[in-house]
């Protein structure tokens, strides 16, 4: 059965997209079947993969306004064993509509169903807000992960976030414990970055796992959208990919225990 992880946190350009491109590229490369979920309306994880966002009939939105069933929207990669269900602004519609079903936080929880067993992970890009999208994704995930850029105010609107998912766990009974924090556009070089580090790691306390692996600022990365691909596909020697390969590594290790 397919877990459902889902790459939270409503800062944006925090580096969720570039996590969820790459940690999926990199569990697909270890061999294991891979969905990627694209639940934003920005679509950069589906221009990420090079899919043309502008024209898609069957998309993220279609299937959770119930026109298509979710295996038509399905794609393949270039990756063997990703898949991407990809998304565009037409999503951002749905929020309103959306609003008005009953059950409406768990509609994505309940299309994913229908595929949960075809893959070993489903990693779900989740938007830069505290909205349905992102409450749909929480309701599906059976973890999260929350991505952190080492920078000043990393940590404003964190205690938003942990009050939503508690309000998740509470009233819709439906708890998404924290797999891991992340951090990224990591520089242990600078002092900021390591200030940033210390007070992650004061914040969660020993409450949360702390990923060990943490994810450089790398140019690298930042440039492989343009090509239509993950940057592990781009350039195989870059500290981006190697940092998420490591990551994918370590995650696997996790569910080996
Ligand atoms: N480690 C990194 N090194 C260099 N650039 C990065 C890194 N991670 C992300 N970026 C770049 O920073 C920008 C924001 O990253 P990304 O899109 O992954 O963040 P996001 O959290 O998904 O943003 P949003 O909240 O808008 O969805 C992008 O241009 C991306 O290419
Ligand atoms: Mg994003």
């Amino acid at each position: 059965m397919g877990e459902i992880i889902s790459i939270l946190n409503q800062k944006g350009g925090c580096g969720k997209t570039t996590t969820a491109v790459n940690l999926s590229t990199a569990l697909a490369l270890f061999d294991k079947k891979v969905l990627l979920v694209d639940m934003d309306p920005q679509g950069n994880a589906t221009t990420g993969f090079g899919v043309e966002k502008a024209n898609l009939d069957y998309s993220i939105y279609s299937v959770l306004s119930r026109e298509h069933d979710i295996a038509d929207a399905i794609l393949p990669t270039m990756v063997e064993g990703l898949y991407i269900l990809p998304s565009n602004i037409s999503l951002s519609g749905a929020e309103v509509e959306l609003s008005r079903e009953i059950g409406y936080h768990s509609i994505l929880e309940e299309a994913l169903k229908n595929v949960k067993e075809l893959f070993d992970y489903i990693i779900v890009d989740v938007p830069p807000s505290l909205g349905i999208l992102t409450l749909n994704a929480l309701v599906a995930s059976d973890s999260v992960i929350i991505p952190i850029q080492a920078e000043y105010y990393a940590l404003e609107g964190m205690a938003d976030l942990l009050k939503t998912m508690n309000l998740v766990e509470e009233r819709l009974q439906s708890p998404s414990p924290i797999k891991g924090i992340l951090m990224t556009l990591y520089d242990s070089r600078t002092r900021l970055g390591r200030e940033v580090h210390q007070e992650v790691k004061k914040f969660f306390g020993d409450k949360e796992y702390i990923f060990k692996t943490t994810i450089p600022r790398n140019v690298r990365l930042a440039e492989a959208p343009s090509y239509g691909k993950p940057c592990i596909l781009y350039d195989q020697e870059s500290k981006g990919t190697i940092s998420y390969i490591k990551l994918a590594e370590e995650l696997l290790k996790m569910e080996d225990k």
